[in-house]
């Protein structure tokens, strides 16, 4: 696979981290963290669909839930290294190691496409969009949730924390609100729901590794819950959304 720049620094970044994502996922409470999220961007997926791909899939803990679900799940990333990691979790599902931003997939080949944290990863954001319709039939939907940077505060530190921390690219970024639905838009989606996602569980639960306090206090797995409540809630009013972390957004090839 011919690579370029910022794809090898991804395959570079994510062979290192590879053994990081195994050790977040592995502790009962953020498991049931991610398990909330992913239960968030399930519920977008319209009945009877079918051939669903996890773009960025990454070390397979989401593909896990979904090939329970919709069994024949593919799971396509850069990374051959966090890919290793996801056949242990998932030896059944069909795992490409593939560039996003030139998918390996005839066009129309899937219902749905889902996108949980790999768009900012890439320089070409429309140009991977447009790959996503271009991989979805007509009546096909992409569900991604990427970072959310409408706080400030939110996208200060993101920014300090992508430019200084080895456990990030320099040149990965989220996403306002309105910056990623624009983005849809001009690859060709009608965008047809944006919520946001995750406030304190995010950071408490989201990532033990790198904040680790849950895993030393014990009923971690009640206040984890308790904090996906309290995020519900925080993310459903306007206003107090801006505390959200991450953006869901739905969207629709357009006619
Ligand atoms: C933040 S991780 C998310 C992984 C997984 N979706 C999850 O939620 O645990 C981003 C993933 O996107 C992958 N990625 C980055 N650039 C990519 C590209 N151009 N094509 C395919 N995958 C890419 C990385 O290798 C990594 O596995």
């Amino acid at each position: 696979m011919a690579t370029s720049s910022n794809a090898q620094a991804q395959i570079d970044l994510h062979r290192e981290l590879a053994p990081r994502y195994a050790y977040r996922y592995s502790f009962p409470f953020s498991r049931l963290f991610q398990q909330d999220w992913h239960a968030e961007m399930i519920s977008h997926v319209p009945k009877d669909s079918g051939r669903i791909l996890d773009l960025g899939c990454g070390t397979g803990f989401f593909l896990a839930e979904l090939e329970e679900q919709h069994p024949g799940s593919v799971g396509l990333d850069i990374s051959h290294d966090m890919l290793k990691v996801s056949g242990e979790y998932v030896p059944g599902a069909r795992l490409v190691t593939g560039d996003a931003e030139r998918l390996p997939f005839k066009p129309g080949s899937f219902d749905v496409v889902f996108c949980k944290g790999s768009l900012h990863h890439t320089r070409d954001h429309v140009g991977f969009l447009t790959h996503c319709r271009n991989a979805l039939g007509d009546d096909g939907v992409l569900i991604m949730s990427e970072p959310c940077n409408d706080n400030p505060l939110i996208r200060a530190a993101r920014a300090l924390l992508y430019r200084r921390s080895p456990h990030f690219d320099v040149g990965d970024q989220g996403f306002t609100r309105k910056g990623i639905v624009s983005l849809c838009e001009q690859a060709g989606f009608e965008v047809t729901r944006v919520k946001k996602y995750g406030v304190f569980a995010y950071v408490f639960a989201g990532f033990p590794d790198h904040i680790g306090i849950l895993r030393l206090l014990p009923g971690n797995a009640l206040l984890t819950r308790l904090f996906l409540g309290l995020d519900r809630v925080l993310c459903a009013l306007p206003g107090l959304s801006l505390l959200g972390f991450h953006v869901v957004v739905v969207g629709r090839p357009r006619r």
